[in-house]
């Protein structure tokens, strides 16, 4: 099957690399919901509404701030691992499009281009606010929560929360991207949050063959041309091993 599936890649002229939090897995990263992870998902030990959502930081900014800093830490520490090389190499190599819902920097890390984050990026801090003010920050010694030097109201992660919209300009491009693509590679993602998991069908509807990377079966298993079950650093980089 991963013959197969390299075969179709190597053809194709536009390929999209759809991913999420099964791709950094392997560096280290928690994932939110995978009932496999060693370490306990994200989301089964802390709760997504207090820490990932606006009413959250509203109620416990400091709490919020706190626990962001520990996952800026631990991707500071954190290595690309094969599966981010094998993508950054084809975006340079064969203009491969990274639309990820990742919000760590290991796919810049490992000198990608084109990639698109849906959830935003972990690596800045912007105005919660609305005066627009953005920061880039330091992954491994991250702020304190603290005022934005505009407008005074306080800064937060540059994410996509529970119930925030996604950013229009990345969207509008993923969109783009997967109507035109000839194979949506899917890589380590549950494919359970919407509407990021939408464009796997999207993708489907305008003529795209879906080809699947996970540790196990997803919502998005039906919709797979090939479904390949294991790891992403073991499998991702055998598909552009040609
Ligand atoms: N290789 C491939 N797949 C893996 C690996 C691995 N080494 N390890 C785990 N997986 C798979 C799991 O089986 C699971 O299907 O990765 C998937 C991770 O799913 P989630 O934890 O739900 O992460 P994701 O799909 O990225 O979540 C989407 O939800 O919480 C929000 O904003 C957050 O962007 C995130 C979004």
């Amino acid at each position: 099957m991963i013959d197969a599936a390299g075969k179709l890649i190597a053809k194709a002229d536009r390929i999209v690399a759809f991913s999420g939090a099964g791709l950094s897995a392997e560096s280290g990263i928690p994932t939110f919901r995978d009932s496999h992870a060693v370490s306990g998902a994200l989301w089964t030990k802390y709760d997504p509404m207090t820490l990932a959502s606006p009413e959250g930081f509203a109620a416990d900014p400091q709490a919020v701030i706190a626990w962001y800093n520990w996952r800026r830490r631990t991707i500071a520490a954190a290595q690309p691992n094969p599966a981010h090389q094998a993508l950054a190499a084809a975006s340079r190599n064969s203009g491969l499009v990274n639309v990820t819902q990742n919000v760590d920097d290991l796919l810049h890390r490992a000198g990608a281009q084109h990639v698109i984050q849906l959830h935003g990026s972990i690596a800045v801090d912007r105005c919660h606010g609305q005066c627009g003010h953005y920061e880039a920050i330091d992954l491994a010694n991250p702020p304190d929560l603290r005022p934005c030097v505009r407008c005074g109201e306080p800064m937060r992660p540059g994410v996509v929360w529970f119930g925030e919209s996604l950013p229009a300009d990345a969207w509008t491009a993923a969109e783009r991207a997967c109507s035109q693509c000839d194979v949506l590679l899917v890589v380590g993602t549950s494919a359970a949050v919407y509407p990021a998991a939408g464009l796997i069908n999207y993708a489907k509807s305008h003529g795209s063959r879906i080809i699947i990377v996970n540790t196990q079966p997803s919502e998005a298993s039906r919709l797979a041309d090939f479904e390949l079950i294991g790891p992403a650093g073991e499998i991702v980089p055998q598909l552009f091993d040609r």
